[in-house]
């Protein structure tokens, strides 16, 4: 056998070896992730086997049942965009501070300046503070970098005034840009109950237009902005909390 013949017997031998220990490798793979498939099927299947089948053994130990389970409090999000308003703002603030209720506010970063006191005590008296660009801009129309820079600037002077970032941002109209990528990360907040109060000055009729939409987990959007808005707001919590509903911020609503 000459030398070049012997190589290339190795050699082939070689492929032949790598090619079994391919074959190998993925049966192996295989194995494990049918494996991992089984595990997870009977996991499920456990699970929709305990769902299936509550007995008097489920019920907690604290006393609690499934009857007391389903009689949760009814939970909605009040939210304001487009202030802080030096007055009515402040007249939101003073009632909803008589009704021990929070709110969020995703406030527009031109409307801060000059109304820093109303931002520090969204923040003190537990409201959640969101963001709603600094210019109160249709984000979707921007490119990427001035997108970032209309939500930081507005985040910054939040951060300046409460010492924490704004996380929560409520696009103007409604339009976020999903793919924009800026340093910081926000979560988008949108609404399922909308009266269009800012279309009119009939406090009624926002009222009536809310009581008549809202449901449990519901966010509410109405503007700080107007009058008639920050009067149907408060009349619209008072409503709602003899409705046994409870009030949270968005962030409560959302995460949990
Ligand atoms: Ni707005």
């Amino acid at each position: 056998m000459r030398r070049a013949d012997s190589v290339n017997k190795i050699k082939k031998s070689c492929e032949w070896k790598a090619l079994f220990a391919e074959i190998g490798a993925r049966i192996a793979k295989s194995m494990v992730f049918w494996g991992l498939a089984a595990i997870l099927a009977s996991s499920a299947y456990t699970d929709i086997v305990k769902l299936g089948s509550g007995t008097a053994a489920d019920v907690p130990a604290d006393g609690g049942n499934v009857q007391g389970n389903l009689e949760e409090p009814k939970r909605v999000a009040i939210t304001f965009d487009d202030g802080p308003h030096s007055v009515y703002t402040k007249e939101l603030l003073d009632g909803l501070a008589i009704r021990n209720v929070h709110a969020t506010f995703f406030v527009v970063g031109k409307n801060i300046v000059g109304n820093e006191s109303l931002i520090e005590r969204m923040d003190q008296e537990g409201h959640l503070i969101g963001n709603h660009t600094y210019d109160h801009v249709k984000i979707c129309d921007m490119s990427g970098e001035a997108a970032c820079e209309q939500v930081e600037k507005t985040s910054a002077l939040v951060r300046e005034i409460t010492g924490h970032d704004t996380e929560f941002v409520r696009p103007p109209f409604g339009a976020w840009n999903k793919s924009m990528e800026c340093s910081f990360t926000m979560i988008p907040v949108l609404w399922n109950v909308d009266p269009l109060d800012w279309t009119t000055k009939n406090k009624d009729l926002v009222v009536q237009r809310v009581l008549s939409d809202v449901e449990d987990g519901d966010i509410i959007l109405l503007h700080d902005f107007y009058e008639s808005s920050v009067q149907a707001a408060l009349q619209i919590v008072d409503e709602l909390l003899g409705q046994d509903y409870e009030f949270v911020t968005v962030d409560e609503l959302i995460l949990e």
